[in-house]
């Protein structure tokens, strides 16, 4: 059983579509969450959608959402892998297009907690380790980088540094959340980001490139999830 955990319904439409998943009442009624399930290549496949804000209707991105859907998806029916799959930025400098897809390795890590004390700033941090991604990367044609997550779509200056530091190649908002709770039930877990936006960009706003690529790289994003998918159903038998 694989748990793809994924923040924006419009991330997850067209996966949820082509593999024909039907939604599964698994949360408290009271919660966003949502989940939609099926089978592919003989793989138990689950989405787990964050849902929606409840005054504003809108998607419910960030690491907050994540954390809770991904407690309590596990706490409901225990996956042998999640995948944090979605959208990103990435920079131009470090090699990075729209519409390339990576993979994480070898961890993920939180870029905008400081707490300039020994001990707490490198747990703050996180640096939690992935699945071993680099042979499917290889051979399905996948870059691979650390990803690092932050509340903020924008790139503020501290967050550059930070990013830099920690080598990230991948910004996303939902990543390092979702591998803290993996790590905590010891799952393994890995991502699949599809890049919307260069934050390294000095000509575009990192919200209009967004906006303008989120269709094109959900495309991308979403075969990049199916063959991920048939990978591991000829490469393991984990995940059935
Ligand atoms: N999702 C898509 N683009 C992003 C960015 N630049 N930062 C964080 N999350 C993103």
């Amino acid at each position: 059983m694989i748990y793809f955990i994924m923040a924006m319904e419009a991330e997850a439409r067209p996966f949820i579509k082509r593999l024909q998943l039907s939604e599964d009442l698994m949360f408290n009624l009271r919660l966003p969450m949502r989940r939609l399930k099926g089978k592919y290549c003989g793989i138990d496949i689950s989405v787990i959608i964050n849902g929606k804000d409840k005054k504003f209707n809108l998607d419910l991105i960030g690491t907050q959402a994540a954390t809770i859907a991904t407690q309590q998806a596990i706490e409901r029916q225990y996956p042998n892998l999640i995948i944090s799959a979605g959208t990103a930025g990435a920079f131009a400098g470090k090699g990075a297009d729209v519409g390339d897809i990576y993979l994480s390795y070898p961890h993920v890590a939180f870029h905008d907690r400081r707490v300039p004390i020994s001990g707490w700033n490198e747990m703050g941090i996180g640096s939690f380790p992935v699945y071993d991604t680099r042979k499917m990367a290889q051979e399905l044609g996948f870059k691979l980088g650390i990803v690092t997550t932050g509340d903020s779509l924008d790139m503020s200056p501290t967050d550059a540094a930070m990013i830099e530091t920690i080598g990230g190649e991948v910004k996303d908002m939902e990543a390092a959340a979702v591998a803290w709770v993996a790590s905590l039930y010891q799952i393994p877990m890995f991502c699949i980001k599809s890049v919307t936006d260069l934050v390294d960009s000095t000509h575009h706003a990192t919200h209009e490139q967004f906006a303008r690529n989120l269709e094109t790289s959900v495309e991308k994003l979403t075969d990049a999830m199916i063959t991920v998918v048939e990978y591991l159903a000829k490469h393991s038998s984990d995940y059935c």
